[in-house]
């Protein structure tokens, strides 16, 4: 799977992204990352991308003529182009399960007062949003969405179960987790991990994580009924 990614801010998405699983991830080839940056599409000797909004307030609006080019540069007939802003659509774990089921994915990251509203409206398949409030714009939107979706990516995690055991992908939070030393300052690992006994340590963990979903996520434990 490849990720262009879209921003004023290279080095904002390039860094973090080449360290970690999904470094290594990257390094393996596991998937392909391309960061670009929009100024390169800017207007006139000043690479202008913004200008004030039509009808008055504050701040300024990213230009559909410098976007349109931008994405043009890296979108192929396979591509799903998605913006981040403020009002798109939640991302969650059953996005990112079907983003990692795309050949390539094209990442927008908005800044200034917003985006020209053309671009949602002519030149995206969809926006979004990585929780219900407001960045300074979409670059940490988009390592939250490579990571998540990187990581489901086959070879990316050495333990293929991993992937599938932890949170949200069960519609529950995941049981904890302990290991050595068995008692720290007094306190002790829970008995049952130290049985030895598979069935009785399953059966704990799934305990844990209903009672972990039903007291922080009761949302979650609802979704679940
Ligand atoms: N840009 C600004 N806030 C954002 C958010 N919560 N999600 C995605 N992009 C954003």
């Amino acid at each position: 799977m490849r990720f262009d990614v879209l921003t004023l801010f290279p080095e904002m998405v390039e860094g973090p992204l080449r360290h970690s699983m999904i470094g290594r991830g990257i390094e393996a080839g596991r998937l392909e990352l391309g960061v670009h940056d929009i100024r390169t599409h800017g207007l006139g000797r000043h690479r202008t991308v913004d200008d004030a909004p039509f009808g008055g307030g504050s701040g300024m609006v990213m230009r559909v003529d410098v976007l349109d080019p931008a994405i043009a540069a890296v979108r192929r007939p396979d591509s799903h182009v998605v913006l981040f802003e403020p009002s798109g659509a939640r991302f969650d774990q059953r996005m990112a399960e079907r983003f990692a089921t795309l050949p390539h994915l094209v990442l927008i990251c908005g800044h200034y007062e917003g985006i020209d509203a053309r671009v949602r409206e002519h030149l995206v398949d969809e926006t979004v949003s990585i929780g219900d409030y407001v960045l300074t714009g979409g670059e940490y939107a988009a390592l939250v969405v490579v990571d998540a979706t990187a990581r489901l990516l086959p070879g990316v995690l050495g333990n293929a179960t991993s992937a599938m055991d932890e949170s949200f992908s069960s519609g529950t939070l995941e049981y904890p987790h302990y290991t050595r030393p068995r008692e720290y300052r007094g306190w002790p690992v829970p008995d049952v991990l130290l049985s030895g006994n598979h069935g009785k340590v399953e059966k704990w963990r799934r305990e844990q994580s209903l009672l972990r979903t039903a007291a922080i996520r009761p949302d979650l434990a609802r979704k679940g009924d």
